[in-house]
């Protein structure tokens, strides 16, 4: 039977002190999706994001607002008072809150209430279906993750969200890790090939650049990506790139195209899937996926297609990386180990550079 020489479990705890972990703060100066559009009106919604728990809703106007669930006074979640206007007045004795969060009424104070009490408001910003929030100290100081793609009509896509009950590190690691392919997903969109094509690494720890990109040429293409490319039982290159763009957004785009057709008579059609994670705990996340393309652009039947199909696949993830958490819980951290493997090097420095970002965050 085999055991782990000690060495290398020391050399493998040893790398793991400067990777990012469930111990490790998040990153709050990032552009986080908070949710979709539709998710926020006239009804007040409560979200846990990065361990805060959060208060959403829409003003009269129609414009989102988000801030600290917990009314400053003997914390009473705001999420379960009442909107007023576009004010919330507290379910326990009545303070009312403006959209900034500053509080304009105590209705046991016989005087206004005192300036500079309230709750902290939280800034949003809306692209296409999408609902980022700036959780960070100050005011936003980056663009959005994503580029304009989301929001245009050339670009047809559909959502996907799951409440996964693991690390958003973990799914990260997964997302720049194409080797489980073959394995994870031999059942949807992975095939025998994938785990050993070539592959290039980028990697750039100052600016936070993580890509890998794998080529499996030939190849024949799975049916999510086959039926709509008109690729079925064709020889078919299959060039996937998969990107870290920062803490909440990572986007895998695939090129497709037959070895049967010329390189000058090739279609421009690419696929992204924007996978993006918000931490909601250090062991639980909301994956949220937007999933385009720029072909068939007025056939809603690609979309429900390749949607159905991408459900099938992205659950595998979800159960997956639920079952990793759940042992690790049960283990506890401080037992375990893990070794990586040469195919692990874009995660592992993503993982150094999370740990780098992480901030403690004021209260
Ligand atoms: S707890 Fe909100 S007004 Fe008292
Ligand atoms: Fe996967």
């Amino acid at each position: 039977m085999t055991q782990m020489a000690e060495k290398l479990i020391a050399a493998s705890r040893k790398a793991e002190a400067r990777l990012a972990t469930r111990k490790t703060p998040f990153v709050f100066d990032c552009w986080y999706v908070a949710g979709y559009a539709p998710e926020f009106g006239r009804a007040l919604r409560a979200r846990t994001l990065l361990g805060r728990p959060l208060v959403f809703y829409r003003t009269e106007s129609g414009k989102p607002v988000a801030m600290s669930d917990r009314c400053v006074h003997r914390s009473f979640p705001l999420s379960q008072s009442r909107l007023d206007g576009d004010t919330i007045i507290c379910g326990y004795h009545g303070m009312r809150y403006d959209a900034a969060g500053d509080c304009v009424e105590a209705p046991s104070l016989r005087e206004q209430c005192p300036r500079g009490v309230g709750v902290r408001a939280y800034a949003l910003r809306e692209q296409g279906p999408l609902v980022w929030i700036w959780m960070g100290d100050g005011e936003p100081a980056a663009d959005l993750p994503l580029g304009d793609w989301v929001a245009s009509e050339s670009w047809p896509a559909s959502q996907q969200y799951y409440h996964l009950p693991a690390s958003y590190i973990a799914l990260h690691e997964n997302l720049l890790d194409l080797t489980h392919l073959s394995f994870l997903h031999a059942n949807s969109f992975g095939t025998p090939d994938f785990a050993t094509a070539p592959y290039e690494v980028h990697i750039d720890e100052e600016k936070g650049h993580f890509r890998l990109k794998r080529s499996v040429v030939p190849t024949r293409l799975p049916p999510v990506w086959a039926e709509p490319t008109g690729l079925t039982g064709r020889d078919a290159a299959r060039i996937t790139t998969s990107t870290f763009v920062g803490p909440s957004a990572h986007t895998v785009n695939g090129v497709f195209y037959g070895l049967d057709v010329p390189e000058s008579e090739r279609p421009d059609t690419q696929i992204i899937t924007a996978h993006l994670p918000t931490p909601e705990t250090a062991t639980s996340t909301h994956y949220f996926i937007h999933h385009g393309r720029n072909f068939a652009v007025h056939d809603p039947a690609v979309t429900a297609f390749m949607n159905k199909q991408l459900e099938v696949a992205f659950m595998e993830d979800v159960t997956g990386l639920t079952a990793i958490e759940k042992l690790i819980a049960e283990t506890g951290e401080d037992d375990m180990y893990e070794v990586s493997l040469s195919s692990d090097k874009a995660g592992l420095a993503m993982r150094r550079w999370l740990y780098r970002q992480a901030q403690v965050p004021k209260l």
